[in-house]
């Protein structure tokens, strides 16, 4: 079994890439940073006995993402998972901020998803079996004004899930949108909070991965999961 997980060196999806592994998945995972892709490769590998292949990639770059796709496609015609994690979380109320900014925006937290699910959906299709995790945000059922262009580009990508979902179901391919609330990562280093208040990456990771063993006409089509402190929402 394979899983392709996107950003999967640090927080959501780092949490994500270990439980698959932990369940003896190969992996094929993508970052920015080389160094750390190389660490967890390193990890993965000795505590699972599992095969981890890494690209180095930047997701503001539609050049890089379909360079990842093209290296996915190659070193497999069969994913079982594949998560679209990368996301940037960007503050400011929508009129500061600028035109390039909400562009960036789309680009790494809608564009990129699009542009590598295009190049590997069809072989899922063609082969009947597979599961595509996008990575939301409560944001993307909520209003946040002083983060603008980060919750117009969450509501994007569920509306984007939906209609990826309605386009698979035909073929057998499942697809779920993820929909967490607050959930400690690097994004809230820093920060003057109770992390152990935020919602942890594993418990993401989990409820991931017991989506994926459901019975196979059964498909949870969006999972969210809160924080039961509303301070952090
Ligand atoms: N944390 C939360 O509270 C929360 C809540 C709701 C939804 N989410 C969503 O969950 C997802 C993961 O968030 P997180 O908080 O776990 O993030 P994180 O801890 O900041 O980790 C982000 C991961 O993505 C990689 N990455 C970041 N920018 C990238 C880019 N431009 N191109 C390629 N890789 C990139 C990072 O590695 P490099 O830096 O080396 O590239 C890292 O592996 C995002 O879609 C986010 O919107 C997070």
């Amino acid at each position: 079994m394979i899983a392709v997980i996107t950003g999967a060196t640090k927080g959501i999806g780092k949490a994500i890439a270990e439980r698959f592994a932990a369940a003896g998945f190969d992996l094929i995972i993508t970052a920015r940073t080389h160094s750390d892709l190389i660490l967890l490769k390193k990890k993965l590998e000795n505590d699972y006995l599992i095969d981890v292949n890494i690209r180095r990639a930047d997701f503001s770059r539609k050049s890089d993402v379909l360079l990842f796709a093209e290296y996915v496609k190659k070193h497999t015609s069969s994913i079982d998972v594949l998560v679209n994690n990368v996301g940037q979380y960007y503050t400011g109320k929508l009129l500061e901020t600028s035109a390039d900014q909400l562009a960036e925006a789309l680009q790494i937290n809608l564009l990129a998803a699009h542009y590598l699910t295009s190049v590997l959906a069809p072989g899922m299709k063609a082969r009947k079996k597979g599961h595509i995790f996008n990575i939301a945000s409560i944001l993307a059922k909520q209003y946040r004004e002083d983060a603008a262009s980060y919750t117009i580009t969450k509501h994007a990508l569920l509306a984007w899930n939906k209609l990826l979902f309605e386009e698979m179901r035909q073929h057998q391919v499942k697809v779920t949108a993820v929909i967490p609330g607050a959930t400690y990562s690097d994004s809230w280093k820093g920060m003057n909070i109770d992390f152990s208040k935020l919602i942890q990456p594993e418990d993401i990771a989990e409820s991931i991965y017991q989506c994926f063993n459901l019975s196979s006409h059964a498909v949870m089509v969006e999972l969210m999961i809160e924080t039961l402190n509303k301070n952090f929402e």
